[in-house]
């Protein structure tokens, strides 16, 4: 048997020369459980991929009218949209299909929140300095086609929700100035409602962004591999299999062999991420079409709310002073508060985004992860953007707002729109004064330590004796010794 299996390794081995393949399995993976969200973010998009497969199986991207015979008694004999009744069926008729159609949903959520989250573990680490810019800007460009993908994903199942929805996506399209009529009739396929439009967003949400993010995810792991991952300052020199490191070298990263060790943490990583969604599926209801009913034009739900990852650019769409539109003289330019807020503010927040590893330069290049403490104006200038985010995302809620308060809408948004100018300009400069003293009071103060442990008081090496760390001589380093000595990765099987 062993050695059939031999000859099965060696046939593919003398085809697609595998040995340098295992070469990689060995690579240094730095053992710090925050880059572990990273990898949750991977696995929910994989568990998205195969559960909008077997959904893609039973719906019916078609708006025309068919006669409804499932087990919902009210809509019993009804004629309905295509689109409404395949959902119907999915939840209702179809084995499984209501736990697949929530695992589909909450994997939705946890991918945006993963990767929210990993963005703010790689702003205020500082993990996008010189050389990784290109993936940050990889990274951000993840963030709106994912959720791009997931407002294209409410508009299929053509309920009144989705539909609402989707004409306000519609009506944003639409204002923008000059090419917002011809692009909204491209992507939209008219005035919508229409029947065109389900057949362009099915397209758009099963094939284009999954293969765009599928894409961009694939670019950012090749960066990533190439690069090397940052690791954590180290509190002291290291030994490792071959060779002393040097607790301030940079150019040799430190950490668990990437096969057996990873790969192991990452399978349990990934077990976790499908055992929660699994709960969340079995007990959390979603989206209820059968509660929203079928697509009607002529009236509106009580209570429109996107996701809550969108729920930011609607705070705008609600706070945008009306008389801040304006038609630009000598044309009939009509520059909106819908396209204010919008496409320009939240172009805005992702324009600064993309920028920021630009505006944050560093010209020599960093592999050791930043102390968020001892970073006050990047700290401030995070936090400021977090807090209006959130400010942003509470006024999108502002009817639950006005419910709770007891006071009207046309109370509660003035107070909500100061609170979105100046709140995230104090809780910046509150933090930005805190940082600085607290650096002037105790610089070397021993809370930053644990910034070179792994977060658990184990150390740096993930709890390897130092003999076993496997160590990797960076590729990109600036020295040209440690680039001709061992091929990139050749270190770290030994
Ligand atoms: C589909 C979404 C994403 C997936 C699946 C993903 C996946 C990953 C993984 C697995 C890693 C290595 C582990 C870790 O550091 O967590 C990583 C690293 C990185 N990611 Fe992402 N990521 C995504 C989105 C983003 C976003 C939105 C940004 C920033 C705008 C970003 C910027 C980076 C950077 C700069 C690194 C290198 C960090 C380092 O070496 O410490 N990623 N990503």
């Amino acid at each position: 048997m062993a050695g059939r299996l031999r000859r099965v390794y060696d046939w593919f081995d003398s085809r697609l020369d595998l040995v340098t393949e295992s070469e990689y399995l060995g690579k240094a993976f730095p053992a710090e459980d925050s880059f572990l969200l990273g990898e949750v973010a991977l696995f929910c998009f994989l568990v998205l991929v195969l559960t909008g497969m077997f959904l893609g199986f039973f719906f019916e991207p078609s708006t025309s009218d068919v006669e409804y015979d499932g087990s919902v008694d009210r809509y019993q004999g009804e004629q309905l949209p295509e689109a409404f009744v395949s959902v119907l069926n999915i939840t209702y008729e179809v084995p499984y299909g209501m736990f697949l159609r929530r695992l589909h949903h909450w994997a939705a959520h946890l991918f945006v929140a993963s990767l929210s989250l990993h963005m703010l573990r790689v702003f205020f680490q500082g993990a996008y300095a010189n050389p990784r810019e290109p993936n940050w800007v990889i990274g951000g460009t993840l963030a709106i086609s994912s959720m791009f993908a997931a407002y294209t994903g409410y508009a299929l199942p053509y309920d009144e929700f989705a539909s609402t929805a989707t004409g306000i996506g519609y009506s944003i399209a639409q204002s923008v100035p000059v090419v917002g009529e011809i692009a909204s009739q491209v992507v939209f396929g008219g005035e919508y409602p229409s029947s065109a439009t389900l057949p362009r967003f099915y397209f758009i949400h099963v094939f284009l962004l999954p293969v765009v993010i599928a894409g961009l995810i694939a670019v950012h792991m090749a960066i990533l591999v190439r690069q090397k991952h940052t690791e954590a300052p180290r509190e002291a020199d290291v030994t490792t299999g071959r060779k002393p490191v040097d607790r301030t070298d940079d150019r040799v990263v430190i950490g668990l062999p990437a096969f057996p060790n990873q790969a192991a943490i990452s399978a349990i990583v990934f077990f976790i991420t499908l055992g929660a969604l699994s709960l969340l599926a079995g007990f959390l209801p979603v989206h209820n079409v059968a509660e929203y009913g079928p697509n009607d034009p002529a009236s509106t739900p009580a209570l429109i709310m996107p996701d809550w990852f969108l729920m930011w650019v609607f705070g705008f769409l609600k706070l945008m002073p009306s008389w801040l539109s304006f038609t630009v003289p000598g044309t009939d330019i009509h520059v909106s508060t819908e396209f204010l807020s919008g496409v320009v503010l939240p172009g805005i927040v992702f324009g600064l985004l993309f920028a920021w590893p630009f505006i944050d330069r560093y010209d020599d290049q960093r592999h050791f992860t930043m102390d968020p403490l001892a970073r006050p104006w990047q700290t401030a200038v995070g936090v400021t953007g977090v807090v209006f985010i959130m400010i942003a995302s509470i006024a999108g809620m502002n009817t639950i707002v006005a419910d709770i308060t007891g006071l009207s809408t046309g109370t509660i948004n003035p107070i909500l729109l100061g609170a979105l100018i100046v709140g995230p300009l104090v809780a910046g400069a509150i933090t930005y004064v805190s940082l600085v003293r607290y650096d002037a009071e105790d610089p070397t103060d021993e809370g930053r330590k644990p910034m070179a442990t792994d977060g658990d008081g184990r150390p740096a090496d993930g709890g390897q004796p130092g003999g076993d760390r496997p160590a990797d001589d960076r590729p990109l380093d600036g020295d040209a010794d440690d680039r001709s000595g061992a091929p990139p990765g050749g270190d770290a099987d030994e």
